[in-house]
């Protein structure tokens, strides 16, 4: 096992257990796509940078349906641990949705505020379907009318690194979700 951050206070799941429920939880959404009529017979895989990275590639690599992948940079958190009121769009879609068949890949559904402006945006603009899966899903923070289609690990409303998830941008790269030690931020020097 790879030393952990100095940042952990306590690891919720490892790569193990993370890539073991997103194969199952995979399989349900393979199931799900398979009778449906899609354009080119392909999903559209839509992945919010930068923090579905790990999570996306881990999702796309095991799930065997036809697919296409967009990205979207939406601005959410500034290197803090609070969100910004309205989510801007930084990086927009590179393809036209218009009767395409969706799937939203997150990392953490804190909340909502994000992904609902994502969700109407491409309602708006025309998508047929938009579906939402989740590395993990923090309910109790919710505030916009929106929830996952799948998510991979409920968690109480903690900061939690790693795995895609950062702090000031990085330890993204961390193997594993962890609880942050929050204790440490206020004086903390990378
Ligand atoms: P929301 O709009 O409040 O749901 O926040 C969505 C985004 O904020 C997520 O996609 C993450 O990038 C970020 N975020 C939310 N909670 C955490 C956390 O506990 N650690 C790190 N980033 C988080
Ligand atoms: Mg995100």
């Amino acid at each position: 096992m790879q030393k952990l951050h100095p940042l952990v206070k306590k690891v919720l799941f490892t790569k193990e257990e993370i890539e073991s429920k997103t194969k199952e939880v995979t399989k349900e959404i393979e199931k799900y796509y398979s009778d449906k009529n899609m354009i080119d017979n392909s999903l559209l895989v839509l992945g919010l940078l930068k923090g579905c990275l790990p999570f996306f590639t881990n999702f796309c690599m095991n799930c065997d349906l036809t697919m296409e992948m967009e990205f979207m940079v939406v601005s959410s958190y500034k290197g803090t641990t609070m969100a910004e009121t309205e989510p801007k769009i930084l990086l927009d879609l590179q393809t036209d949705v218009r009767d395409r068949d969706i799937l939203i890949v997150e990392d953490i559904i804190d909340t909502g505020a994000t992904l609902k402006y994502v969700y109407d945006y491409l309602l708006d603009s025309g998508a047929r379907s938009v579906k939402i899966l989740t590395m993990l899903d923090k309910p109790s923070r919710r505030i916009a009318d929106i929830q996952a289609d799948w998510a991979c690990f409920t968690i109480e409303p903690e900061f939690v690194i790693g795995y895609g998830l950062d702090y000031q941008e990085k330890i993204r790269n961390l193997p594993y979700v962890a609880i942050c030690d929050t204790d440490k931020l206020k004086d903390w020097k990378w």
